[in-house]
């Protein structure tokens, strides 16, 4: 299955062609605002202060900390790089981990008391890199994202260690949870949340304005919302699912009042993908409902906003203001995730257009605007659009479908496009994300994460050579 790639839909019509020819419905501008007119330059204000524009740059861990889970120079670079984007919200810079068993990989960030210092330093970094180049921070949110990575954790290696709330029927055989002994018991999440608190606190103490309690990609806090099955307090019910996060968010308020809490969550879940024929991706196969997709209609295949509502509802019961959208996880269903036209090392070939997966979450994302017109929410998936993503994204501002663009892989591709965007500059095209994986592909095969291809400092990396021959060995295989 090959589809058009976007650096060929060179025109508005050609785009637009290209959207109908697929039945996406998924509106642009044509021409780019640029000053006081600017959708995408206007400040987003607060009861108490103001948010400079509406770019935010999403959390992307390098898996290039050291292995006591503090920044290298690889990390300090890229946090960098946020602050030299232009966007003035950072949602959360990167996964930081709360405690040692629940780092993704050895070289994941980790906040504890002899980091902390540490950590405090890459927002001051990136701070200070944003006042130098842009003369003003006081519109500038920064925040922190919190987790622990449950089913995907891998502390010390390329082991896997994994940490589960439920038993997964579909997910269990392929990330290595063997026996009940994955299975955090009650006890243990009632520590987990000691542990949440504490690492907010120093979040707060390191001058971060906000935590993000993380809530998507198949990790911990969003394996909580899918445990229908769980007995006990932390599982059946909505209520049962929420309780973990409604007892962080209790807990911070607590022992930090003046820090802020956002919620990073997938908004809806498919079905665990798997490479079929010529290495397509397909769903794995079940029979009957698919119960384990939060925010999905029981096809596995389909999304159902109605339990998202209610989460919805309860975090802004909960005096929640700030959430992210994002959907699915990277290692059971990426195509929904980060759309891509080339897949990583440990994936398969694009099931549909990425388009639609782009849509799709920028679909939902409007609707739960729609239905929260108070929150602020922040869309994900836009670096596929390339050349288009401006004028998407100056189209959803516009017309108020989401508060912010969120930016994931274009920004370590293309670090400087929020600010080209409102400055009226082009954009470099040879810069702009073309969605080859190779920043996925590196850290599955224990390497540094890095945009190989078009940033000139990760292209003369050591590592660029070892990438580019997986992939050709991948390519190789698929096609015999
Ligand atoms: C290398 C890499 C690392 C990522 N790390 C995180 C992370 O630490 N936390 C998180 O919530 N999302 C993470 N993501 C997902 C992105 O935040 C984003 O949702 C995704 O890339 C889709 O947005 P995009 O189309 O702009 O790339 C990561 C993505 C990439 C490519
Ligand atoms: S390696 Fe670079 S071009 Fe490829 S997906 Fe990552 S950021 Fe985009």
């Amino acid at each position: 299955m090959s589809f058009p790639r976007i650096a060929a839909l060179k025109t508005a019509k050609e785009f637009e062609d290209h959207l109908r020819s697929l039945s996406i419905s998924l509106s642009f501008d044509e021409t780019l605002e640029i000053g006081p007119r600017s959708p995408l330059g206007q400040p987003l204000r607060r009861s108490n202060s103001v948010i400079g524009n509406r770019f935010c740059i999403l959390p992307m861990e390098g898996w290039d900390g050291t292995t006591d889970g503090r920044p290298s120079d690889l990390t300090r670079r890229r946090w960098q790089h946020f602050g030299l984007s232009g966007a003035k919200l950072i949602w959360g810079g990167e996964a930081v981990a709360v405690r040692s068993d629940g780092r993704a990989n050895p070289n994941q960030l980790l906040l504890d008391d002899s980091t902390v210092k540490d950590i405090a330093s890459l927002r001051e970094l990136l701070v200070q890199t944003h006042l130098d180049q842009f003369g003003n921070v006081d519109d500038l949110l920064v925040g922190l994202q919190l987790t622990h990575s449950g089913r995907f954790a891998r502390p010390h290696g390329k082991q896997l260690e994994p940490r589960v709330v439920y038993r997964h029927p579909l997910l269990d055989p392929r990330f290595g949870v063997r026996d009940d002994a994955a299975i955090f018991t009650d006890d243990e999440i009632d520590r987990l949340i000691d542990d949440f608190v504490n690492a907010a606190r120093l979040a707060r103490d390191a001058g971060f304005a906000f935590i993000d309690v993380k809530h998507c990609h198949g990790y911990l806090g969003h394996e909580f919302l899918s445990a229908v099955d769980r007995p006990g307090r932390y599982g059946g019910s909505l209520e049962n699912r929420t309780r973990y996060l409604r007892s962080i968010i209790a807990g911070i308020r607590a022992e930090a009042p003046c820090l802020e809490i956002g919620v990073r969550v997938s908004i809806y879940d498919f079905l665990p993908f798997q490479p079929g024929p010529e290495g397509v991706g397909i769903p794995a196969p079940i029979s009957g409902e698919y119960r384990y997709a939060f925010g999905g209609d029981g096809t596995g295949l389909g999304v159902d906003l109605t339990e998202p509502r209610e989460f919805l509802e309860l975090l802004e019961q909960l005096g929640i203001e700030l959430v992210c959208s994002t959907a699915g996880s990277p290692y059971y269903n990426p195509h929904m995730m980060r759309p891509a036209a080339f897949p990583p090392s440990d994936g398969y070939l694009p099931p549909e257009d990425p388009l639609l997966g782009v849509a799709r979450q920028i679909d939902a994302a409007s609707r739960i605007k729609a239905m929260f017109p108070k929150m602020i929410i922040v869309g994900s998936g836009y670096s596929y659009l390339q050349e288009w993503l401006p004028h998407v994204g100056q189209r959803v501002i516009r017309e108020n479908k989401a508060d912010f663009i969120g930016l994931g892989r274009m920004v370590l591709a293309h670090p400087e496009l929020p600010a080209d965007v409102l400055a009226g500059r082009p954009v470099v095209r040879k810069r702009l994300c073309r969605t080859f994986s190779d920043c996925t592909t590196a850290p599955r095969n224990g390497m540094v994460s890095g945009c190989y291809p078009l940033d000139p400092f990760y292209k003369a990396r050591p590592e660029r050579e070892a990438v580019n021959a997986i992939k050709s060995k991948w390519k190789d295989d698929h096609e015999r």
